[in-house]
C-alpha cells in the first residue's frame, strides 16, 4: 500500500523564546527539520506535505535549497494540531493509501520504527490510526494513551485535560500516527475544539476512530527517539542524544575517543579508522578526517579535510576551505583558513595561515603570519617545497616564496622569494661592547 507523510510545523515554538522556526533550530549542526526529511526518503513516500505558519519564510527557502521533494502549505491560523493536518486535505484527494504524520518538533524518529507502524497499520485487523507511544522518564507534558485491552488505544487524553487517574498512566503519545487515508480526513472534520486550550486536537480522532467502530492500535518505541522538543532544554537533551550517537558510530568505525563526551561531532563528521581524538574537540560542518590522524585536545574544526596521519593540535583551529595533506604537523595555537599544506608540511606554533598553499615539507616557524586582508580585499601566499620560513615571519600577500626557499626570523615579506634563495628583512644588529655592565653600575648608584 502506498505510504505518504504530512509533517505538522505551524507551532509558535513559544517556549523556545526565539524569532527562528522551531524545526530550524539545530541539532548537531542541521536543522531539526532534515533529520525527519532524512528518515522520510528512506521509506519511498508518495507524497511529503509540511505545513507551516505563517512568516516562515526561512523555511520554504531552505527547503528549496534542500532538494527535497515536499509539498509546503500554510496553516494562517495555529487552531491545533488537528486543524494543522485538515490544511493538507486538498493534497489527498482520491488518496486510499497510509498517512504517517509526524510532528517537526519530534525529530529523532527511525526509519526502522515508523515502518514497523505502517506494518502494522497494514494488519489483516485494518487499524484507523496506529499510535506510537513511549513511556518517558519524565511524563510531563505529554498526551497520555488510554488502552482498554492490549495494544489497543481507546483515546488519547492531553495533559492539561486529564484526570489524576489518566495522568497516573505513564504511556505517552509521541504524536507521531500512521492513518489510514480513506478516512482519515473524515475523522478530522469530527473534531471539536471542546478543551482546555480550545483547540482542535489530532489526538481526538482516536475516540473518534473508536466511536465509529474501528480499531486503534499502538506501536511502542524509546523515550531517545521520540522525545519532544518544545524548550531550549529540551533541545539540549536532543542534542546529548544525537551526540552520544555520533561518537558511538565514530568509535564503532575505529576512532579512539580519549573522553567521548567531551568531543561534538556534526551530523556530518567524517571520520576514519584509528583515528585518536583528544578531549574537548568540536567539529563543525563538512570535516572529513581520514585514517591513522591524531588531534589532541582542545581543537576547533570546521569545512576541513586532514588527510592521513597528521597531528593536530592541542589547541588548534581549522576554518573553512583548510586542507591537510597526509603527514602534516599542526601544533598549538595555530589557526588556518582557506589553505592547502602539501604532505610533510610542519606548522607547530601560535601561527596563521589564510588564503594560502604551501608545498611539500615546507617548515613553517613560529609566530608566522600571512598578512591576507588588507581591509579591503583578501590576497593569497604561495609557499613552494622543502621550504623554510623563519620564525615571526609577515608574509604581505599576494606574495609567492619558491622551493627551497630560507625566510630570515622576523622578516617581513612584501616581494616574491626565488627558489633555493634566502631572504630576510631584519633591521641590522648593533652591539655596544661592555654597556650592559655600565648601565647595572649607573641603576645602583641611583
Ligand atoms: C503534542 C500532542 C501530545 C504529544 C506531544 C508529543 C496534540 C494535541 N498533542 O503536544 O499528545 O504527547 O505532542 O511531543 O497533538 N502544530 C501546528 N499547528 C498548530 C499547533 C501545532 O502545526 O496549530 C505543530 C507544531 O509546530 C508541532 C506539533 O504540531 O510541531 C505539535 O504541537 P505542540 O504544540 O508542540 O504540541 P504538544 O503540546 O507538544
Ligand atoms: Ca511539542
Amino acid at each position: 500500500m502506498k505510504t505518504s507523510a504530512i509533517i505538522l510545523a505551524a507551532g509558535l515554538g513559544t517556549r523556545m523564546n526565539s524569532d527562528l522556526p522551531k524545526v530550524m533550530h539545530k541539532i548537531a549542526g542541521r536543522p531539526m527539520l532534515l533529520y525527519l526529511l532524512d528518515t522520510l526518503s528512506e521509506l519511498e513516500l508518495e507524497k511529503v506535505v509540511l505545513v507551516l505558519g505563517p512568516n516562515m519564510e526561512q523555511v520554504i527557502d531552505f527547503i528549496a535549497d534542500s532538494g527535497f521533494k515536499v509539498d509546503i502549505v500554510i496553516q494562517d491560523e495555529r487552531l491545533g494540531t488537528g486543524h494543522a493536518v485538515k490544511q493538507a486535505k486538498k493534497n489527498f484527494s482520491e488518496y486510499k493509501g497510509n498517512i504517517v504524520v509526524l510532528y517537526g518538533d519530534s525529530p529523532l524518529i527511525g526509519t526502522n520504527t515508523i515502518k514497523k507502524m505502517i506494518n502494522t497499520r497494514n494488519e489483516t485487523i485494518n487499524p484507523a490510526v496506529v499510535v506510537l507511544g513511549f513511556s518517558p522518564n519524565d511524563v510531563s507534558g505529554y498526551g497520555r494513551l488510554i488502552l482498554d485491552k492490549p495494544n489497543s488505544v481507546e483515546k488519547i487524553i492531553e495533559e492539561k485535560d486529564a484526570t489524576e487517574d489518566e495522568l497516573a498512566n505513564r504511556l505517552c503519545n509521541s504524536g507521531i500516527i500512521v492513518a489510514d487515508g480513506r478516512i482519515f480526513f473524515d475523522l478530522i472534520e469530527d473534531l471539536s475544539c471542546e478543551n482546555i486550550k480550545k483547540e482542535f486536537y489530532l489526538t481526538d480522532i482516536i475516540g473518534i476512530a473508536r466511536t465509529c467502530g474501528r480499531e486503534c492500535l499502538v506501536v511502542e518505541g524509546t523515550e531517545t527517539e521520540l522525545m519532544g522538543i518544545n524548550s531550549r532544554a529540551e533541545l539540549a537533551v536532543a542534542e546529548t542524544i544525537i551526540q552520544n550517537h555520533l561518537r558511538q558510530v565514530a568509535m564503532e568505525k575505529g576512532a579512539t575517543l580519549i573522553d567521548p563526551s567531551s568531543v561534538y561531532f556534526c551530523y556530518d563528521t567524517l571520520v576514519g579508522k584509528d583515528v585518536v581524538i583528544g578531549p574537548n574537540v568540536f567539529f563543525g560542518p563538512k570535516v572529513r578526517v581520514s585514517d591513522g590522524v591524531e588531534i589532541k585536545a582542545f581543537c576547533h574544526l570546521e569545512g576541513t579535510t586532514i588527510n592521513k596521519n597528521c597531528t593536530v593540535g592541542p589547541f588548534a583551529r581549522l576554518r573553512p576551505g583548510s586542507n591537510i595533506g597526509e603527514d602534516v604537523h599542526i601544533g598549538n595555537f595555530v589557526e588556518i583558513k582557506n589553505a592547502s599544506l602539501g604532505r610533510g608540511v610542519k606548522v607547530n606554533h601560535l601561527s596563521y595561515l589564510g588564503d594560502a598553499k604551501i608545498g611539500e615539507r615546507t617548515n613553517i616557524g613560529a609566530g608566522t603570519i600571512t598578512c591576507n586582508y588588507d581591509g579591503y580585499n583578501k590576497s593569497e601566499t604561495v609557499i613552494g617545497s622543502q621550504s623554510f620560513i623563519g620564525s615571526n615571519t609577515a608574509l604581505v600577500a599576494p606574495v609567492v616564496v619558491g622551493d627551497n626557499a630560507i625566510i630570515g626570523a622576523g622578516s617581513v615579506i612584501t616581494k616574491d622569494v626565488q627558489d633555493n634563495a634566502l631572504s630576510l628583512t631584519r633591521a641590522e644588529q648593533k652591539d655596544i661592547p661592555n654597556y650592559g655592565s655600565k648601565l647595572k653600575r649607573m641603576r645602583k648608584r641611583n
